[in-house]
């Protein structure tokens, strides 16, 4: 099967870490969040999440050089040699170049940059209404995607909680952040003939369903 190289962009809240959960098991694709990676490196309170939690906590980007190591060691790996799928990077016009150029010097190439479409409205509503397991990080939404049984996690049992970032003010300013600096990559995708739009308001399933034919018919493509 031919290779799939993926990024997934979005705005906070668009729906990219609840996709992914689905998209990962379809493709079978290493999966790398950096959000997820971030945040249990400040939990384990090792150096980069030392260095990274004061950027989080006020809904600011982490520097790209912190970042950039992270993603590059990853993307390195063995697992990741035929494929890979990454969640909040690149989200910054410098890390978009770290990427290609390495992707380049290894003679890859990205297969696509898939963007989930979400208004800034139906952000705040959802991440408003967010949890996430303590253990694995699933996500739920207390309206829209609730849990079997309330406050637990139903693919591993373990609590769900409300993320410290997901408070009213931090969502606006990781709105802000968005628009200033990762929405750019939109345009630099398009150019490239790389972005695939998802209009991320449908219901999660149908947003899958959609994801996945598309990739289903990339991979068809990339065998060619
Ligand atoms: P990160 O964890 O990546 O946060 P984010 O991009 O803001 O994304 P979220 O995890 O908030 O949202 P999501 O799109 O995954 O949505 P979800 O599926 O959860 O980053 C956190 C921080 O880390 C950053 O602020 C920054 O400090 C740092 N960082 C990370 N990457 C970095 C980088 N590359 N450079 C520098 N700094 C970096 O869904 C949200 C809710 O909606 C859930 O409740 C879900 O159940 C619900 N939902 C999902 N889909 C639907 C749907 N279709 N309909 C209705 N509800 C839905």
């Amino acid at each position: 099967m031919g290779q799939l190289n993926l990024i997934l962009v979005g705005p906070p809240g668009a729906g990219k870490g609840t996709q992914a959960d689905r998209l990962r098991g379809d493709f079978d694709l290493p999966y790398y969040a950096t959000g997820d990676i971030l945040r249990a490196a400040v939990k384990e309170e090792s150096e980069l999440g030392r260095e990274a939690k004061a950027y989080m906590d006020k809904g600011d980007l982490v520097p790209d050089a912190l970042i950039c190591k992270v993603i590059m060691e990853r993307v390195d790996s063995t697992e990741a040699a035929d494929g890979f799928l990454l969640d909040g990077f690149p989200r910054t016009q410098g890390q978009a170049d770290v990427l290609n150029d390495a992707l380049e010097r290894r003679g890859r190439k990205l297969t696509a940059a898939l963007q989930i479409d979400v208004p800034d409205e139906e952000v705040i509503r959802r991440l408003s209404g967010r949890r996430t397991c303590v253990k694995n990080g699933h996500n739920y939404h207390v309206e829209f995607d609730p849990p079997k049984n309330e406050g637990v996690c139903d693919q591993d049992g373990s609590r769900l909680i409300q993320r410290d970032d997901d408070k009213p003010e931090t969502v606006r300013h990781r709105l802000d952040v968005f628009h200033e600096q990762t929405k750019p990559l939109v345009d630099y995708y398009e150019k490239k003939g790389l972005l695939r739009h998802f209009d991320g308001e449908r219901p999660p399933g149908e947003v899958h369903a959609h994801i996945r034919a598309t990739l289903a018919t990339l991979q068809l493509e990339e065998k060619l």
